[in-house]
C-alpha cells in the first residue's frame, strides 16, 4: 500500500499532476476539494448561508455522499445523483471554502477520505491531506504557484469550460479563498512540517510530474513494488 498526499492552494496544479501520477504508479486518484463543493452545492441548493455553522450543520444528516471510480475517473454523488461539472464554478468554489471552515463538515468528510486510504493506494488531493487526514502519508506534498499563475490557471480552466467570467475577478476570488482556507482554525491549509515544498510557477505539467515522481521515488525506492 502508498499514500501520497498533495495539498496546496487552489491552482497549484495538484489535481492535473495528482491524476497524471495515479496513472504512472496505477493509484486511485482522490480529489477531496470535491467533497466540499458537494456540501456547498447543498447548501446552496437550500438556500442556506454558507457561514452559519449551525444550519449549515442541521443539513448535514440529509446528505449523503458516494464516490465512485469508472476508469480512474472520480464521480461524487449526492444522495444518489451524479453532480459532475455542477460543483465546478466559481460560485462553489466559495461555498465549498465557507463551509470547509465548519468542524462538524470536516468530521463528516473525515472517515469516507480516510477509509479509501485503508482500502488502496492513493494520491489524495486537498488541504489537510499531509496534516490530518493522513498524518502518517509515504510521501507528503505542498504544492504552490504564484498568484498570478494559479489565477491564470484557473482562469483559463473556467472559459474553457465555457463559463463567463475575468482574469481579474478569477484573481481575486482566488486571494480571498486562500486568505479563509489558510487562516481558519480548523485545518488550515498549510504545509505539513514533513511536506516536501514544490512551486510549480515555471513548470510545464509534465516537468513538474516527473519532478515529484523523483521526490516519490527517492522516499520510496521502486514505487511498484510498494502498492
Ligand atoms: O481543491 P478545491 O478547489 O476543489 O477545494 C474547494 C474548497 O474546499 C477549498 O477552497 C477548501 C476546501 N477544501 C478543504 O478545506 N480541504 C480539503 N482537503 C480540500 C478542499
Amino acid at each position: 500500500m502508498i499514500r501520497i498526499a498533495i495539498d496546496g492552494p487552489s491552482g497549484a496544479g495538484k489535481s492535473t499532476v495528482a491524476k497524471a501520477l495515479a496513472a504512472k504508479l496505477g493509484i486511485l486518484y482522490v480529489d477531496t476539494g470535491a467533497l466540499y463543493r458537494t456540501i456547498g452545492y447543498y447548501v446552496r441548493s437550500r438556500n442556506t448561508d454558507p457561514k452559519n455553522a449551525a444550519a449549515v450543520e442541521a443539513l448535514l444528516p440529509n446528505i449523503e455522499i458516494d464516490l465512485q471510480y469508472v476508469d480512474g475517473t472520480q464521480h461524487v454523488l449526492l444522495n444518489g445523483e451524479d453532480l459532475g461539472d455542477r460543483i465546478r464554478t466559481n460560485e462553489m468554489s466559495l461555498y465549498a471554502s465557507a463551509v470547509s471552515a465548519i468542524p462538524a463538515v470536516r468530521s463528516f468528510l473525515l472517515d469516507t477520505q480516510r477509509d479509501l486510504a485503508r482500502r488502496y493506494s492513493v494520491i489524495m488531493d486537498g488541504r489537510d491531506i499531509g496534516t490530518v487526514i493522513l498524518p502518517d502519508a509515504d510521501v507528503k506534498i505542498f504544492l504552490t504557484a504564484s498568484n498570478e499563475c494559479r489565477a491564470k490557471r484557473r482562469y483559463d480552466e473556467l472559459i474553457a469550460k465555457g463559463q463567463t467570467t475575468t482574469y481579474e475577478e478569477v484573481l481575486a476570488t482566488m486571494q480571498a479563498r486562500d486568505a479563509a482556507d489558510s487562516s481558519r482554525t480548523v485545518a488550515p491549509a498549510v504545509a505539513a512540517p514533513d511536506a516536501v515544498l514544490f512551486d510549480n510557477s515555471w513548470m510545464t505539467p509534465e516537468e513538474c510530474t516527473e519532478g515529484i515522481l523523483n521526490v516519490i521515488k527517492e522516499k520510496l525506492g521502486d514505487p511498484a513494488d510498494r502498492i
